[in-house]
């Protein structure tokens, strides 16, 4: 890992519950922040309690800022409620809900025009890897973003998570991740150099206590994207320690 300050975000998808959350934010809270940054993205209807020092974050949002979309809510709102981070673009969503590039890059510009950092989810199916074409994937997924910003935002957080290792025990291999990682920072150093060495790209896939440390110790994997593991204290938190450098 390099200078770049380690961030292990926890995304709950359509799990937990108030117990878990009481039960979650005070480990959390006992984490060296100046070591590794943490974030705990739950289910919008808990984004209103009070989380104390723990950030908040959301796992979708709504492209428009206002109007007839019902079930939507949009970054203004989110950025009310004290959330800091947004996760946009995960391969569920992508999957499940329709959400196409552009949609994706509408959902991080709204974001990022409320004062929220868009946690930018990328990562190839199964058969895009058998054929090869996980780097032309990934480059078409990141530039699709990139190429509607006005200009580069040093709060961009990207997620590289191979949809194949999602929930299925599957983790890439550091080579594999690093591989990945390393072409979306040159993918962005051709946006900007200086901020494209300081954006920090997080590793998403069947990440574990047991093999959270050796991915992380990567040069550009700068911490991790959990979904299983985050719903457990014990291993998320040792999780967010194997991130400290
Ligand atoms: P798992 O950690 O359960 O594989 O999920 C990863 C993920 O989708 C995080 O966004």
């Amino acid at each position: 890992m390099s200078a770049r300050l380690p961030l292990v975000v926890a995304n709950w998808k359509l799990n937990g519950n108030r117990d878990l959350l009481a039960e979650m934010l005070p480990a959390l809270t006992e984490l060296d922040a100046s070591q590794v940054e943490t974030v705990l993205c739950t289910p919008f209807v808990y984004l209103g309690d009070e989380f104390g020092d723990v950030q908040k974050g959301a796992q979708s949002v709504a492209s428009q800022s206002s109007g007839a979309f019902t079930g939507e809510v949009s970054a203004q709102m989110l950025r009310e409620v004290g959330c800091h981070y947004v996760i946009i673009g995960h391969s569920e969503r992508r999957a499940m809900f329709g959400e196409t590039d552009n949609v994706v890059a509408q959902k991080v510009k709204a974001t990022l025009d409320a004062g929220l950092i868009p946690i930018v989810c990328v990562g190839e199916t199964e058969q895009e890897r058998e054929s090869d074409a996980t780097l032309d994937v990934i480059t078409k997924q990141v530039k699709s973003v990139m190429d509607i910003l006005p200009s580069f935002s040093d709060s961009l957080v990207f997620a590289y998570e191979p949809v194949w290792a999602i929930g299925t025990g599957k983790t890439a291999t550091c080579e594999q991740a690093e591989e990945v990682h390393y072409n979306i920072r040159q993918i962005l150093m051709s946006y900007n150099h200086e901020l494209a060495m300081s954006t920090r790209i997080l590793y998403g896939g069947s990440v574990k206590p047991e093999n959270s440390k050796e991915l992380f110790s990567s040069e550009n994997i700068d911490g991790g994207l959990i979904g299983g593991a985050s719903l457990d204290v014990e291993s998320f938190t040792a999780i967010c320690e194997n991130a400290v450098a």
